[in-house]
């Protein structure tokens, strides 16, 4: 009888060669693996390709997802300036649903019931994959090996591997956890784990030390169309050319380097190191377009509508009805965003320093405080009467009614601040013993001493 067969998320690397195996001999499954070129640094693909044909795969694809990737996806989190937390801009969030649209596509050009993805329980990108792929099919089963098996730690994936022939790669393990695209890496694990501890230097490959950075600045202008760049430094690119362009430029001055602690969507706070120079220049440069040209009222609308983007695509909602509509709204906001931008790198940051647009919404006569100022000066005080009338009437009403000015501070509204103990830290110099201070703290806090 022919075997049920599942389409692998595949990578060539440890955790999915042995997920793969184990679809094989536990699952008794045929496996379809798909590699997706997001634009991550590897070994080469035929090698990857090899490696899973070596391990008896029905068939592995080997995508170039690229093109559709800066189309489909990155375009889309450029509209949005797409930054989680106000800090990162979604690298892994952004790939995992364009890999699982390719997952599915082979599952049904293969007639596979299953879905496999080598994420643990714990991260995001489980729910990514899931989510997408069962708003993509719901039809589609999914197994993940990782959740599922009992290997705990990597010595025991290895003897695993080892025991059922799956190479096990002989250059030096790797203690980080990293996931990269062209939008940029992410990088965990190892002593990262320790938020006090600083990044080492060589968790970073695309990046160099801010301190290593060139003494002189450099200059890039950034031409947009419709919110999409297509020209860096008067030469015409694709989108996808000035990503890899600007990676290495930002890169080369030390920009582009974030350290966090996140929120991920399962609960726990993890710290998270991230490269990301062209992501983070274009974002920079593409809002500082969006101040110039976009009327008021949108600009400070859309800030919202980019946390709510930013939070759907983080949790794994890229196919939701939600992610659609903000995306329609996002559009909106495009269609006269064209000008040019000038960012300077330097020393690890990169700022903008110019910026003109024919739908420049900065009008001179307006804004000068010099001899042309066509700004009506008169008309400013009916309209900081009309302005403050709701406000002033409350505050005439508080008066009339023989409300002391001491209604207006919120201290005394409220009564006067509790006075506890430690209200007021106690001095203590170096070398004191602070057990009673501690005792009386705990005491105050648990209702007793805490016993050591
Ligand atoms: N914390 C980031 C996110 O949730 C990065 C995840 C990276 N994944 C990985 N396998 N290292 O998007």
């Amino acid at each position: 009888m022919a075997k049920d067969k599942v389409v692998l998320a595949y990578s060539g690397g440890l955790d999915t060669s042995v997920c793969l195996k184990w679809l094989q001999d536990e699952k008794n499954l045929d496996v379809i693996a798909v590699v997706g070129d997001v634009g991550q640094e590897h070994d080469g693909l035929e090698q990857i390709k090899q490696k899973a044909l070596d391990l008896g795969v029905l068939d592995c694809q080997v995508v170039d997802m690229r093109q559709t990737f800066v189309d489909d996806y990155l375009s889309k989190a450029l509209y949005a300036n797409a930054m989680y937390e106000n800090k990162y801009p979604l690298v892994s969030a952004l790939s995992r649903p364009a890999i699982s649209k390719h997952l599915v596509d082979a599952a049904h050009k293969y007639g596979a019931k299953y879905i496999a993805h080598g994420c643990t329980g714990k991260g995001n990108d489980q729910v990514r994959f899931e989510a997408s792929i069962m708003m993509l099919d719901p039809s589609i089963e999914i197994i993940a090996p990782v959740r599922e098996w009992d290997l705990k730690t990597r010595p025991e994936e290895i003897d695993w591997a080892k025991a059922h022939g799956v190479p096990v790669p002989a250059t030096k393990d790797n203690p980080y956890s990293i996931d990269d695209n062209l939008w940029g890496r992410a990088i965990e694990c190892g002593v990262l784990e320790d938020p006090w501890c600083e990044p080492p230097s060589d968790i970073y490959t695309m990046t160099v030390d801010p301190a290593d950075a060139p003494d002189e600045p450099e200059y890039v202008e950034i031409k947009f169309s419709k919110g999409i760049p297509y020209s860096l430094n008067d030469k015409q690119m694709s989108f996808l050319g000035i990503i890899l362009e600007l990676n290495k430029i930002a890169g080369s001055h030390g920009f582009g380097r974030i350290d966090m602690i996140e929120n991920r969507l399962v609960g726990v706070k993890s710290r998270e190191c991230y490269e990301v120079p062209g992501a983070l220049a274009l974002i920079e440069a593409h809002k500082a377009l969006e101040d110039l040209c976009l009327e008021r009222e949108v600009l400070h609308y859309k800030l919202g509508i980019e946390q709510s983007w930013a939070n759907a695509v983080y949790n794994g909602l890229w196919f939701s009805p939600l992610k659609e509509a903000l995306d329609a709204f996002l559009a909106s906001t495009q269609q006269c965003l064209s000008g040019t931008v000038k960012v300077k790198f330097f020393k690890g940051s990169c700022t903008v320093v110019g910026r003109k647009s024919s739908y420049s919404l900065y009008d001179y006569a307006l804004a000068t405080y010099d001899a042309d100022d066509a700004f009506d000066h008169g008309a400013a005080k009916g309209f900081i009467d009309l302005h403050t009338l709701s406000a002033k009437t409350w505050a005439s009403n508080r008066r009339q009614e023989g409300a002391s000015a001491d209604v207006f501070s919120a201290e005394k509204a409220q009564g006067p601040l509790k006075k506890g103990k430690y209200e007021t830290v106690p001095e203590i110099a170096e070398g004191d013993d602070c057990s009673d201070i501690v005792e009386e703290a705990e005491q105050a806090m648990y209702g007793a001493a805490v016993k050591a």
